[in-house]
């Protein structure tokens, strides 16, 4: 049986690094040491200025860093000083060969297993903390069993449920914690020694244990109703432009339903993140593996509902003013994928920019977290884009704004200044539904909201 005293996490990304930091904070009594290849991303960890923002992220890192918690790049001494390994690197989705598209691509995963396998010298547990598709840690499990040496691996898998901008308040008091093991004594036992470490701050009923396969599911599955959500509101946003009703007005007279509930039925440009796409890709690859095609179809139609919304939105731009950008200047009012985060994976900022830039519009990027992520993401078109971290500048000259994310800040703006300063007639496509219509409105503008009546001059 693994007694585990020091524990490793391999990937210091938006969910290792945040994870293991609240896992140290709330258990002083284990080691937390977390590795990863990229240097200057440990470095940054290392130092005062974190690699990732999150709200309450710094205040814990401060706490625990120094005491039980440690951040380096020495992943073989990690591995071979670890009791349990969490294995929290990137799986994005395949780009190449079979699969291309939607299945995970599970290199860098597979590569991790590898060189757990060869560099262990005692038994070990490990935890599939990335997304991984469903039976992985089957194949995990069969790499690692392969070595010759006479040492044992219990392969666990406990999912994330965190979602970035809420990370820490997520771990603190998540809604539960899902932990998937082999249904063997050995199995069982390790998936204990787990138990134990969340029980330190998480109600003995929140603990969920299940088979690895039930586990590794659910966090698809999750995410995938999630997306299901939004893309369902979106589907119903179109329909009220087209008529005369309000989806906000919808929202809350369906939330209310205590069957329906009222969270994730917030019309928007559409979801990004570097989860739902991906997770629902996944689930649409394995039913299809499966061959299950009606399963499949059933949930692509999630992605297919998010790109329309976002090409609608450009649509809506283009017609509205006159049916040509060409030479304007667009103002892109945020670019991360939500509110709270720099992260900028799969935003609907990057989608509306480069349709805005193929139509020949010059466009400048405000965000007061993600401008260094827009950059990289945008590195490659051709096109005048400019980055401006004052908002009231970005607007100078500007024939239009197009809000792409609910901070809170972009809320509280001027907005009868920021109109004074651009190029009449003005337009606001609020693709978030997040500022007062009828006020900015008055002000001066032409004003698009989502699923609402525009307000026009
Ligand atoms: C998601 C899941 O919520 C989390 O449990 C999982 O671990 C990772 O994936 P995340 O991607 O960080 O988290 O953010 P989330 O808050 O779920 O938002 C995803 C996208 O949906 C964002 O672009 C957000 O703006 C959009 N969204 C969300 C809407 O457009 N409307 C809503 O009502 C809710
Ligand atoms: P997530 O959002 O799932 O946390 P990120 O991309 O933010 O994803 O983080 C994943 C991290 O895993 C990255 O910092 C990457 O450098 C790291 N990583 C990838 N492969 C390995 C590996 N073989 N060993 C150590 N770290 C790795």
């Amino acid at each position: 049986m693994i007694k585990v005293k020091n524990i490793l996490c391999i990937g210091a990304g938006y969910v290792g690094g945040p994870t293991m930091a609240v896992m140290a904070l709330k258990c002083p009594q284990y080691n937390f040491h977390i590795v990863d290849i990229n240097q200057s991303r440990i470095d940054a960890w290392n130092s005062d200025n974190l690699p990732i923002f999150e709200p309450g992220l710094e205040e814990v890192v401060k706490e625990a860093r120094g005491r039980n918690l440690k951040f380096s790049t020495d992943v073989e001494q990690g591995v071979k000083d670890a009791e349990m390994i969490f294995v929290s690197v990137n799986t994005p989705t395949k780009t190449f060969g079979l699969g291309a598209g939607e299945a995970a691509d599970l290199q860098y995963w597979e590569k991790t297993a590898r060189m757990i396998a060869e560099v262990s010298e005692s038994s070990k547990i490990v935890v599939e903390k990335s997304t991984l598709p469903v039976r992985t840690a089957e194949a995990m499990s069969r790499i690692l069993k392969s070595n010759s040496k006479d040492i044992s691996f219990e392969v666990l898998s406990n999912p994330e449920f965190l979602a970035e901008g809420t990370a820490i308040q997520d771990l603190l008091n998540p809604d539960r914690v899902l932990i998937g093991s082999e249904q063997t004594k050995s199995g069982l036992q390790a998936c204990q020694e787990l138990v134990n470490i969340y029980k330190e701050w998480v109600a003995a009923e929140k603990v969920l244990t299940a088979n690895i396969w039930s586990a590794e599911l659910s966090k698809l599955v999750a995410n995938a109703f999630l997306a299901q959500r939004v893309s369902s509101i979106n589907s119903i946003s179109a329909l009220c432009e087209a008529t005369e009703a309000n989806v906000e007005e919808v929202s809350l007279a369906i939330g209310t339903d205590t069957r329906i509930g009222s969270k994730f039925l917030k019309s928007s440009v559409g979801f990004g993140g570097s989860c739902f796409k991906k997770d629902i890709l996944n689930l649409v690859y394995i039913a299809q593996s499966y061959g299950l095609q009606e399963v499949a179809d059933y949930w692509r139609q999630v992605i297919i509902m998010n790109d329309y919304q976002q090409e609608r939105f450009v649509l809506k731009m283009i017609k509205n003013m006159f049916n040509t950008l060409a030479g304007k200047k667009i103002l892109i009012l945020g670019f991360a994928f939500k509110a709270n985060t720099g992260d900028t994976r799969e935003s609907p900022a990057i989608y509306v920019t480069k349709k805005l830039l193929e139509e020949h519009a010059s466009v400048i990027i405000c965000d007061p977290k993600a401008i260094e992520s827009a950059k990289i993401e945008l590195k490659d078109c051709k096109g005048t884009i400019e980055y401006e971290i004052d908002p009231y500048k970005a607007a100078e000259e500007c024939h239009a704004i197009a809000l792409m994310t609910e901070w809170s800040s972009f809320k509280l703006l001027d907005y009868a200044k920021i109109y004074k300063s651009m190029v009449k007639p003005a337009f606001l496509f609020d693709g978030r539904n997040i500022l007062d219509h009828q006020e900015i409105h008055k002000v001066g503008f032409n004003v698009y909201p989502i699923g609402k009546e525009a307000l026009t001059n």
